[in-house]
């Protein structure tokens, strides 16, 4: 039974268009899609999806609109919601001044849960629909979040954070708890309704090598729950890694020792590193998370991109929120345009669009779920309007019917205004 037709410009990637040129993307200028149980059922001409569906359908019109698949989110902490825009510090003093300080307000279930709702409320209104996420020490922070999320039949991947040194008490587990925690939160959240789990050993500066050893048996255990963690984000971070690893030649080593490299392991930041590492990331499948707003917030350095691309590394964009500054996937390509553009390189908007959508679903290894507006998928959408504001519908009155303009625009100067809607599993999801 079709439930509600979406009608606007849609606009989807089929492949990459750094490789593939014009022919990755589809748009359907007065395009419509059909939804049945939260999935795409059909998707092309509104005439046609129009004609076929049932008389009761609703329909959504978004006339001139742009319709695209939800936006992903590679790497956030949905704990530092009040972390976000802390003042004058770089990675190690930010996180012992400001992050390790609220994260520890997450033993607290009640608050988890309040954190939770506000975090998914924002996503959707900022319309990004599925994000690989980090929640706190706490088990309860996981429940709490994979709650909500569930609630909402959102897709997410989540995971506490597994740390057992160089963190305040009230922050810690052990190896041993550690591993008996995420195991017991995979028994009860893996595969239930969209959600998934990643394996958290926040990064290698908080974590013991016994730990680590544990998070790699997790890995082992689980091959298919995700890993996250930190790599080469700031040169002081580095420093501490190299001296508690003194066997380790890089930073990579050290996950490498323990069996977390792989193609559903994902790196957060990937800006310091060495020729091998680069080389290991790519031989192992593992992915690179691209944190624009947070690299130059937190003064950590600048995404090498071409680098990564030219060996072969798999990248993902995210925003790192609350190292990073906007909750905003438009917001944060925005940065990664500049950041690439300090380092000579371009970024032009439909490969952007290309990652933020299908890009961070392959990435993700989702890309059979989500990040395509194709039937069969899973019913979660956005809605953008490149005339929001008034100087963005200013900037398009000389370049209407220019497409790659047009996702410039939104790209550069869109954020939330921009969102007119976000359907997560079929249903509107701005409104909260
Ligand atoms: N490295 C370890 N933890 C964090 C974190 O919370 N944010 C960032 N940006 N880097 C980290
Ligand atoms: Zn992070």
């Amino acid at each position: 039974m079709t439930e509600r037709i979406v009608r606007g410009r849609i606009l989807t990637f089929r492949d990459d268009p750094r490789l593939a040129g014009a022919r990755a993307w589809r748009l359907i200028d007065d395009g419509a899609l059909a939804i049945e149980d939260g999935l795409i059922a059909a998707v092309g001409e509104a005439r046609e999806i129009l004609g076929r569906a049932p008389k009761d359908a609703a329909i959504d019109d978004h006339a001139g609109k742009l319709v695209l698949p939800g936006l992903i989110d590679a790497h956030i902490h949905y704990p530092q919601t009040r972390v976000i825009g802390s003042y004058g510090a770089q990675l190690l003093d930010w996180l012992n001044k400001y992050t390790f300080v609220e994260e520890q307000k997450f033993a607290d279930p009640a608050h988890s849960a309040a954190v939770a709702r506000f975090f998914l409320d924002e996503l959707f209104r900022q319309g990004t629909t599925t994000a690989c996420v980090y929640c706190t020490v706490h088990p309860a922070s996981v429940d709490a979040f994979f709650a909500e999320a569930e609630r909402r039949g959102a897709r997410m991947i989540a995971g506490k954070a597994l740390m057992d040194r160089n963190a305040p008490p009230g922050l810690m587990d052990t190896a041993q708890s550690g591993y008996d925690e995420t195991n017991a939160l995979i028994a009860r959240w893996r595969g239930r309704g969209r959600l998934d789990y990643a394996i958290t050993p926040r990064f290698a500066v908080t974590s013991t090598e016994a730990q680590l050893e544990l998070s790699g048996a997790l890995a082992a255990e689980h091959r298919d729950a995700y890993v996250q963690t930190h790599l080469d984000e700031n040169f002081a971070e580095i420093t501490f890694v190299k001296r508690q690893f003194p066997w380790a030649k890089t930073y990579l080593d050290v996950y490498a020792r323990y069996g977390l490299l792989g193609p559903r392991s994902i790196f957060g930041h990937c800006i310091h590193l060495a020729e091998s590492e680069v080389a290991a990331l790519a031989s192992s499948g593992s992915i690179a998370a691209f944190c624009p707003t947070s690299n130059l917030f937190l003064g950590s350095g600048l995404f090498d991109k071409q680098r990564l691309d030219k060996a072969g590394v798999r990248v993902a964009l995210a925003t790192d929120v609350g190292g990073g500054t906007s909750y905003s996937m438009l917001a944060t390509a925005a940065e990664g345009y500049k950041v690439l553009q300090m380092g000579g390189q371009s970024w032009p908007a439909t490969q952007a669009f290309y990652q933020m959508t299908l890009g961070n679903a392959r990435a993700l290894s989702l890309q059979d779920r989500v990040g395509a507006i194709e039937p069969g998928r899973e019913a979660d959408l956005v809605v953008l309007d490149s005339h929001a504001t008034p100087a963005m519908a200013h900037r398009m009155e000389s370049h209407e019917g220019d497409l790659e303009e047009e996702l410039f625009v939104l790209m550069i100067m869109g954020d939330d205004r921009a969102v007119r809607e976000t359907y997560v599993s079929g249903r509107a999801a701005k409104g909260g």
